[in-house]
């Protein structure tokens, strides 16, 4: 029963990407009545787009936040690229209207908005990777409605194709034919909508100068060793060569919003992400800056990423991660697994000893909590993770644990009845209601699958852990915890003094 769950709660590092592309969200005022931006649905989408070798259809919901503000800079990038020669016709379909779900199925739509390329009469669709601002929007679709390697051909090709501060991938070819060239194109077009791509059969205009013997392959990148040749035309080779070419040695993110693509590549990477994150305004970053390079240097290759952020640029990671301000200058690992390790008020001369002991698994991992609290008295005790142990796998008591989120109107709502069922086992010495605010402390992963709030588990005494699926009445729950509590610890029917529990 999705309905009586908060679900969504687990910010994944994806929102904190979408953060980073609306950072540059500029605002345009409507021009003019009429719309540029064509409607689709059901009726009359295959027949438009059929008509068409490339179509952008914008994937929206009437409700989404995020798709009213992309509405305006849409609506404005649409008359713009009515245009252009040939136009660019950009169209959307309200994909939440039930008679178009069959629509948006077919093109996986998973969230709002979504942006699709179609080409070749819908053949063939493409993820829309681009800015979601009105000129970045027009830049972007024209160059994907054009080839998808641009032929440099003179100085000014080289000036108006190639960013400095972007990758740009060049082939370099003797003659625009043969196997190796057709590789190429193959490859640009499969990785267009993230790289681009041009080629030359003058390897002298290029940056960083031109000796190359035959078919070569130049990917130029604003930081560490700036270009790399590469001569293997085989279209996994190279593309697995672009994908890890691009990732820097040390990821930079602070305010330039340049380098925000390589922080969404840093936080998309399967790899361990380390992340050192300082105040970029104090002197000491440079000590900081080279120490952490060497280190990073000397681990390229070993499944671990590096990312050097500014702890002002950094707000929403410190946040989703639970960092401080005040533990700054700090290094901070994440595991695939999840498993996480922490250092805080880090000193320049810390960083290879740490990292060198993380390697050899010598850290001990780092789990968020709240402290404990001094009082605990309430008759729905609270836990955090530092008690995690002492309240519900070591006390020996029957436990009902809620996993909540203190912004959950489903955990509002239960609050009360939590309450009068703890009051009602008030007496019972082997019985603790519990709630544990999942948002700011860590979980242990392997006991607990927690998807949404509230997330109830119990555990009896003897140790048989179940996951609370039942009736959200007092009544429910209360049954609930009789039939599962371990008999053997049910208090006597004679009861003295009754434990008191608030020494938890
Ligand atoms: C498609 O049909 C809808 C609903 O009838 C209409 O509003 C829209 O203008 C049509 N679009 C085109 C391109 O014909
Ligand atoms: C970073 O350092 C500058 C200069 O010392 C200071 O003004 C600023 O408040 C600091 N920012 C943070 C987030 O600590």
């Amino acid at each position: 029963m999705a309905s009586r769950v908060c679900v969504g709660f687990l910010v994944l590092v994806s929102s904190i990407l979408l953060l980073l592309l609306l950072l540059s969200v500029s605002v345009y005022a409507d021009e003019g009545e009429h719309e540029h931006v064509l409607t689709l649905d059901h009726s009359n989408f295959s027949d438009t787009v059929t008509k068409h070798d490339f179509i952008v259809v914008e994937f929206y919901a009437p409700w989404c936040g995020h798709c009213k503000k992309l509405a305006p800079e849409y609506e404005k990038a649409a008359l713009v690229l009515s245009r252009h020669d040939p136009p660019v016709i950009l169209a959307k379909v309200d994909a939440s209207d039930e008679p178009n779900r069959e629509l948006a199925k077919k093109f996986e739509i998973q969230g709002f908005p979504t942006i699709k390329i179609l080409r070749n009469g819908g053949k063939s669709a493409q993820e829309y990777n681009g800015p979601r601002e009105a000129d970045g929007i027009v830049a972007y679709l024209k160059k994907q409605a054009g080839p998808a390697s641009a032929e440099i051909k003179s100085a000014e090709d080289v000036s108006s194709l190639i960013d400095e501060t972007r990758i740009f991938v060049v082939g370099v070819f003797p003659k625009f034919s043969g196997e190796e060239f057709e590789k190429f194109k193959v490859l640009a077009e499969k990785l267009r909508s993230d790289y681009d791509f041009g080629h030359t059969s003058n390897a002298k205009l290029l940056p960083h100068g031109g000796s190359v013997n035959g078919p070569t392959i130049r990917l130029l990148k604003p930081f560490d060793e700036l270009f790399i040749d590469f001569q293997d035309f085989d279209v996994d080779a190279l593309e697995k060569f672009i994908v890890e070419a691009s990732v820097p040695i040390v990821t930079v993110y602070d305010k330039d919003p340049s380098n925000h693509p390589f922080v969404n590549t840093f936080f998309n990477t399967p790899n361990a992400k380390a992340m050192l994150f300082l105040n970029f305004s104090e002197e000491h970053l440079d000590a900081f800056k080279s120490k952490y390079k060497d280190v990073a240097t000397a681990y390229k290759g070993k499944g671990i990423s590096f990312l050097l952020g500014d702890s002002e640029a950094s707000q929403n990671v410190f946040q989703y991660f639970g960092l401080k301000e005040d533990q700054t200058p700090l290094i901070f690992i994440q595991k695939k697994s999840g498993q996480k390790y922490l250092k805080t008020n880090l000193k320049p001369g810390h960083i290879a000893t740490w990292l060198k002991e993380y390697m050899d698994g010598s850290l001990k991992p780092f789990v968020r909590s709240e402290p404990i609290p001094d009082v605990n008295n309430e008759p729905v005790k609270v836990v955090v993770a530092d008690s995690l142990q002492d309240v519900v796998f070591n006390s020996g008591k029957n436990v009902m644990l809620e996993f909540y989120a203190p912004w959950c109107g489903h955990c509002k709502k239960l609050a009360p009845t939590l309450d009068e069922v703890a009051v009602s086992f008030e007496n019972d010495p082997d019985v603790i209601i519990a709630k544990l605010d999942a948002t700011a402390n860590d979980l242990p992963t392997e006991a607990f699958d927690v998807q949404g709030f509230p997330t109830i588990y119990f555990r009896s005494a003897s140790g048989n852990l179940l996951k609370y699926d039942g009736g959200r009445t007092k009544e429910d729950i209360i049954e609930f915890i009789q039939n599962n509590r371990d008999k053997s610890t049910q208090p006597s029917p004679v009861e003295s003094s009754p434990v008191k529990k608030d020494e938890l």
